[in-house]
């Protein structure tokens, strides 16, 4: 719950959260009742999982955006199952609090509903994550059933989803047209209906994710989607200006990692080539 105050014509904002031990899929629901924002974060390796789940972020999301910052592929296409698991293995030893979400890569879950649930298995049996996120409406609602049905927590993903960079053609924004943005709030209904416990809006008009967020009761996490959400999601690495050449309008940078990373990588250097380092304390 956010509660604003007016002091001295000055206005407060507070914002009351609840201290939880471990976050479930059910405290995120909470959250959503209580007006509570959820935080969520991209994590794809032990050390930064660990520094993440320390500060108390709620969701860590596996992304396969790792396919992009960890592997430095265009897009997010190329990255495996296998290589998924093995990021979602280190993220889970690292965390104590948070709930782990991890993407079904592209391919490997698009044939059909079986291999959404044998992919989504291996998931969580690999790598004991908590739950698994895809991206798509209507056409992988038969899939988040039958996951579903082996117990396993599923995310939704709507508006722009980059598994679709290639029919979308752009990574513009999504659904300004009327047409699309009646069809993801017809998707977003149905994934509420098909169990869904969350559902992610990516880069779509803050108008159209309010409306959504009030539609359905599930927790709605947004990406570009404006404030009028349940909670906020970004990739760590643009967050923490690691990468970068991606600058969009949505995104705040909260550090300049490159450049400092860089700066200290380059006096190391200088450091070794003068005869610097090591001093004397620092041997044996
Ligand atoms: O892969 C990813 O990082 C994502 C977020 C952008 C939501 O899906």
């Amino acid at each position: 719950m956010v509660l604003s105050l007016h002091l001295k014509n000055k206005k407060i904002t507070m914002s009351v959260h609840k201290e939880y031990k471990k976050i479930t899929t059910h405290s995120l629901q909470e959250m959503k009742i209580r007006g509570e924002k959820i935080s969520m974060l991209t994590a794809y390796d032990y050390s930064m999982a660990k520094i993440f789940d320390e500060a108390k972020i709620d969701v860590l999301l596996v992304g396969d955006s790792a396919s992009n910052v960890m592997h430095g592929h265009e897009t997010t296409l190329p990255i495996t199952l296998d290589e998924m698991i093995s990021h979602a293995a280190a993220v889970i030893r690292a965390v104590n609090r948070c709930l782990v979400v991890v993407d079904l890569p592209f391919g490997s879950y698009q044939g059909n509903s079986k291999e959404a649930l044998n992919s989504s298995i291996r998931i969580m049996k690999e790598s004991e994550a908590h739950a698994v996120k895809l991206e798509g409406g209507e056409e992988v609602v038969e899939s988040i059933k039958r996951i579903l049905t082996a117990g396993i927590p599923v995310m939704g993903h709507l508006g722009l989803t980059p598994q679709s960079i290639y029919k979308f053609g752009t990574y513009e924004v999504r659904a300004k047209e009327d047409a699309e943005a009646q069809k993801l709030l017809h998707d977003a209904k149905l994934l509420e209906e098909a169990g869904c416990f969350a559902l992610v809006l990516e880069k779509i008009p803050s108008k159209l994710a309010k409306q959504v967020t009030e539609l359905v009761k599930i927790p709605v996490i947004g990406i570009g989607a404006g404030s009028d959400v349940d909670g906020q999601v970004l990739v760590s690495h643009d967050l923490l200006g690691i990468n970068k050449d991606f600058s969009p309008k949505f995104l705040r940078r909260y550090l300049n990692l490159f450049d400092e990373i860089k700066g200290a990588v380059e006096q190391y250097i200088a450091d070794v080539k003068s005869v610097d380092f090591p001093n004397e304390k620092e041997q044996y």
